[in-house]
């Protein structure tokens, strides 16, 4: 009983085996959708898999070409059970079981999408078709076009100017603003024939911008950066005009602790109340916030999208 218990835990005392029975749990997963769900290799899922599967914790069943992994709880005593139950109950609070949360659906979402693509084939077909004709985010590309053609725009955070020159065709002016002069010569290489492009170095807890100067701002992947994110949000604030529109896109909580030293994250994600309080605390109303959705090829975290408008 005593050598059970033990091998239970060795085969269970893993973060990366204990997210992956949570997902098997829920639904039955080839080794490649687990891959894309964990963002991990196909050799390290392999390898947990055998190791689960050699204690007898994972089961599997060939479907075709396709092999799909699950849960074997059904084989297991009651003691395994209540472990498992424990293990589950505090693993499934986790950030990265969010993260994986979102990622499952997305896996799931693209079954789905291949047996419409069978079923429906002519809607099927046009996807595809639109995307081999246009790209992938073609149609995503005339979204700038519902801003106002007399709006000033401030892309707060710049960094190489990528959403800037998306924005600057569809409105007046854009302010470009951040403080790195790598960034900024990056950004005036690739903004030197938009004329509209208004580049500026700056602090986003003092912006070089007026008060109410601003139709709309974004603030994109910037956030997590910042020691202090309501300084900035309060800064976004005075620099629009009442009723100007605030646009924050950043990662939702997660458990990339990695990220503080590679890129200097200062938050490793925000929650949706957390961002709530802070909008609220800036000046600014009528918050929403919405997750993207997973995106199947992004290795990263997943995101939200925050709209506010300025009170
Ligand atoms: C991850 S990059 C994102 C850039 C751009 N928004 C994008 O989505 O591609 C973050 C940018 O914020 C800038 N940044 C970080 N802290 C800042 C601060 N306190 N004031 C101004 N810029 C800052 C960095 O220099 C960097 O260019």
């Amino acid at each position: 009983m005593e050598a059970a218990i033990f091998d239970d835990l060795t085969a269970l005392g893993d973060a990366t085996r204990s997210r992956m029975l949570l997902l098997l749990e829920r639904h039955e997963l080839t080794v490649g959708e687990l891959c894309s769900i964990l963002r991990l290799p196909q050799s390290t899922v392999s390898r947990h898999l055998k190791t689960l599967a050699d204690a007898g914790w994972v089961s599997s069943r060939r479907d075709g070409t396709s092999r799909f992994y699950t849960l074997a709880l059904d084989e297991r005593d009651d003691q395994s059970r209540r472990l498992w139950t424990l293990l589950r109950d505090e693993v499934g609070g986790t950030s990265g079981a969010d993260q994986d949360a979102r990622r499952l659906k997305a896996v799931l979402a693209g079954r789905q999408s291949k047996s419409q693509e069978f079923f429906e084939s002519a809607a099927g077909q046009w996807d595809k078709l639109r995307q081999d004709l246009f790209g992938r985010d073609s149609h995503f590309q005339a979204i700038p076009a519902l801003l106002g053609g007399h709006w000033v725009v401030g892309d707060l955070g710049c960094g190489t100017g990528e959403l800037t020159a998306v924005l600057a065709p569809f409105v007046k002016t854009v302010i470009a603003v951040d403080r790195s002069d790598d960034m900024l010569n990056a950004a005036r290489r690739r903004l030197q024939d938009i004329a509209n492009a208004d580049i500026r170095k700056g602090e986003l807890e003092a912006l070089p911008i007026g008060d109410a100067e601003l139709d709309a701002a974004t603030l994109v992947l910037v956030l997590h950066h910042l020691s202090d994110p309501a300084a900035a949000l309060r800064e976004a604030a005075r620099v629009l005009k009442p009723g100007g529109r605030l646009v924050v896109a950043d990662m939702l909580p997660h458990d990339h602790e990695e990220y503080r030293q590679q890129m200097g994250h200062v938050w490793l994600g925000f929650a949706e109340d957390q961002m709530r309080r802070l909008c609220a605390a800036a000046g600014l109303d009528e918050v929403r916030i919405v997750p993207l959705g997973a995106n199947r090829d992004a290795k990263g975290p997943a995101l939200f999208v925050a709209g506010a408008i300025r009170k």
